[in-house]
């Protein structure tokens, strides 16, 4: 599927994954909104920022009807990324980290979805992209609450993309292990390394599955590094 001339938002495009994917779908020819509470340092005449909280409903509200304006009302890519991880024992976590994780991970990728559905289902064509993790398949020990925000995202996404096929709108759902971004900043045990997957990567997988023909759909992707420990001997 030709991508040139799209309308893609994504949100959390200051770093990491949500800043791959913007450069490569600007390269791709796309038209593309970011929203974060951070600018990134991003270039391009196809590029606009949008200063958005996406734990604020009238904040993403304000943003999708500055885009709509723009663009007749039309998004053709909604990549939901925008998150955060909090990690520890259960009895140990804030509160107020536990909300972050949830007005984030997963509120914010409800008010974002609300936002576009009826467009993409009146124009029979949209793509959503929702950013779980693996911690959205299986759980881990101190990660519970994050667990249980990714295990959200996977279980929405399910949920939607069964609710909006039939409208021609994509929904699909990325499980990506560990990438090497500024993600692991909250945690005491886990510092990015170079065997963890390249955000470069993970974008290129995405911008893959967008490409591919409108009756192909990816409904989950499973990415991990293949030696997340580094090979075991000399590679050949
Ligand atoms: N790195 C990993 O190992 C890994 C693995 C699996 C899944 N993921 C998921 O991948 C996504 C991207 O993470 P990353 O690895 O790229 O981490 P990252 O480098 O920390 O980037 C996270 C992005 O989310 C934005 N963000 C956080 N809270 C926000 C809010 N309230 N409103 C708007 N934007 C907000 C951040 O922007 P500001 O803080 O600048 O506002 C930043 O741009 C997340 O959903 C994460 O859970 C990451």
């Amino acid at each position: 599927m030709e991508l040139n001339g799209q309308i893609a938002v994504i949100t959390g495009v200051s770093k990491g994954i949500g800043r791959s994917v913007a450069l490569q779908l600007l390269a791709a020819g796309c038209k593309v909104y970011g929203l974060g509470r951070n600018r990134p340092d991003m270039d391009h005449p196809e590029f606009n920022f949008l200063s958005c909280d996406v734990r604020r409903l009238e904040e993403v509200e304000t943003c999708f009807a500055e885009i709509f304006k723009a663009e007749g009302n039309r998004v053709d890519i909604l990549i939901n990324n925008a998150g955060l991880g909090y990690f520890g024992y259960c009895e140990e976590m804030p509160i107020e980290q536990w909300d972050e994780m949830f007005q984030t991970n997963v509120n914010g990728m409800f008010y974002c979805t609300r936002m576009v559905l009826a467009g993409m289902k009146e124009r029979q064509y949209g793509q959503i992209v929702n950013i779980a993790s693996i911690a959205g398949l299986e759980g881990y020990q101190q990660v519970s609450g994050y667990c249980a925000t990714k295990f959200a995202v996977r279980g929405f996404s399910d949920a939607l993309y069964k609710e909006v096929r039939e409208d021609g709108v994509r929904v699909t759902c990325v499980y990506p292990g560990s990438v090497k971004t500024d993600f692991f900043r909250n945690s005491e045990n886990i510092k990015p390394h170079d065997y963890m997957l390249d955000p470069d990567d993970v974008a290129q997988a995405m911008v893959n599955f967008l490409r591919m023909p409108r009756n192909f759909h990816t409904v989950n992707l499973e990415i991990r590094p293949l030696q997340p420990k580094g090979p075991r001997k000399p590679q050949a």
